[in-house]
């Protein structure tokens, strides 16, 4: 497995445009097989999720094609088939988004347990519930889920928890279904009003998406539509505390700022100086957020990850790390995700403080970080270790970056472009800086 070799100590100044969102894209590309001819997607984001949701996709019978590194052609007039092998099934989490699309195209779905980060249990309850208050019947075995569902019909549906991929396949197979669907205490993430505004885009009729109350009448069809994927606000994010952590000096474009605003305010918090810009571009296209750090980073008191618009469980990890440096001390509490702490140890091994306790995590700084050998065990925490690493004079090796890979393509290339000091090799030590995230085009 490939690895990062960081020098830290270097301050990061410059500009950076994210890519297109992860969390956005790999539903609407899900979405994109209930559509009969060619979709065309722009700002799509060259990750291994969105390579692997692609082999998915061609596995049902879809054509795929790159035009350069960020536009997607998907033709799904071919789909014929309705099943999802295991083996990749399990390589994302998103794979479970197939199911509400399947249902809605080919009334049937053959899947089985998503894989995705190692960050809690991740049940799949609520998407089944939703699809089968549609009228989808749902059975299990031998680890093989079977759906069918010939005819789904609108209904009201509660989540009892507002999931966001629960909401999104819930959405897709309503879309499709007959009559209206009122979906309370839905997700609100801003990806979920991008799955609304490309399935709109296509002729759905979806409504109050980033409420938490979403309408959804069905149609009959879907037609092709181009459309562009929103900017990652996560990476933005994440480029944003890089840029904390070396006291720098960083502007993130592509995005809408107020993707990030509890986000923001908690940098604010710990002395950043921050200017916004949201653009002309309705979706946010051509917003940005300029990041000034102070000398000295405050302690951000308390901090607690949850729903939208709550300061996001995915960034939850890279504030931690930024929090070791700060003066003070930092309590984090993860609500989403009952597993989501684990780079903290590694971070330790580091020299930093953290006490975790729960749900609940103590960062005391501000601590005198020190170079290691670590490894990444999920893709945010990863980013935690990268963010430490930035800040450490000394030399920090970060194994496993293939979790890197699925949420941020060109890592080491985006930060070396703003000043750091970071290559990537292969697991025996070739240099490999400068490729994208290693990928083979389809
Ligand atoms: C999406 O995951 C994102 N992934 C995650 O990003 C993100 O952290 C998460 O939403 C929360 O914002 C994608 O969009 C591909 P959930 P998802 O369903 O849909 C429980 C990243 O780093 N739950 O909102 O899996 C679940 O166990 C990734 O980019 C059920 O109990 O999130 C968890 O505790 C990580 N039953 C909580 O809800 C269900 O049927 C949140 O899960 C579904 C979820």
């Amino acid at each position: 497995m490939d690895s990062y070799d960081i020098r830290g100590g270097e301050r990061l100044s410059g500009e950076v445009t994210v890519s297109g969102a992860k969390n956005a894209v790999l539903p609407i590309l899900a979405a994109s097989v209930m559509i009969p001819g060619e979709t065309v997607l722009d700002n799509c984001p060259d990750l291994a999720d969105v390579h692997n949701m692609c082999e998915i996709l061609r596995h049902l019978g879809c054509e795929i094609h790159w035009e350069g590194h960020h536009r997607l052609r998907v033709d799904a007039s071919g789909v014929k088939g309705c099943s999802v092998p295991r083996k990749l099934m399990k390589r994302l989490r998103s794979s479970v988004f197939l199911a509400g699309p399947l249902l809605a195209r080919c009334h049937q779905a053959v899947l089985s347990a998503p894989g995705g980060c190692a960050i809690g249990s991740r049940p799949i309850d609520l998407h089944f519930l939703g699809l089968s208050a549609l009228g989808a019947s749902v059975t299990e075995r031998e680890g093989r889920l079977f759906c069918r569902g010939t005819r789904l019909r609108g209904t009201p549906i509660h989540l009892t928890y507002p999931s966001v991929g629960a909401t999104e396949n819930i959405i897709m197979a309503a879309s499709m279904a007959e009559g209206e669907t009122l979906l309370q205490n839905a997700a609100k993430e801003p990806e979920i009003v991008d799955l609304q505004n490309f399935l709109n885009a296509c002729g759905a009729e979806v409504s109050g998406a980033g409420t938490e109350e979403i309408r959804i009448r069905g149609v009959k069809r879907l037609h092709p539509a181009r459309y562009a994927v929103m900017g990652d606000r996560i990476e933005g994010g994440t480029y944003l505390m890089a840029a904390a952590i070396t006291g720098g000096d960083v502007t993130v474009r592509g995005l809408n700022p107020a993707w990030l605003s509890s986000e923001l305010s908690v940098l604010a918090r710990m002395g950043c100086r921050i200017e916004t810009d949201e653009g002309t571009v309705p979706d946010g296209g051509d917003g940005w957020i300029r990041l000034s750090a102070p000398p000295e980073l405050s302690a951000a008191g308390f901090v607690k990850a949850e729903p939208w618009p709550g300061f996001s469980t995915d960034l939850q990890s890279p504030l931690m790390a930024l929090c070791t440096v700060a003066k003070g001390t930092t309590v984090i509490e993860e609500a989403v995700f009952e597993n989501r702490f684990q780079c903290a140890q590694e971070l330790k091994s580091l020299g930093a403080d953290i006490s975790v306790e729960g749900q609940r995590a103590t960062v005391t700084g501000r601590a005198n970080l020190h170079g290691g050998r670590v490894a990444a065990a999920d893709l945010r925490g990863g980013a935690a270790l990268a963010i430490a690493a930035l800040e450490i004079p000394g030399e920090t090796i970060i194994e496993n970056i293939c979790h890197m890979d699925r949420g941020y393509g060109k890592f080491d290339i985006v930060l070396k472009e703003l000043g750091a000091n970071i290559e990537r090799r292969e697991t025996h030590g070739r240099k490999t800086s400068g490729e994208t995230t290693g990928i083979s085009k389809e």
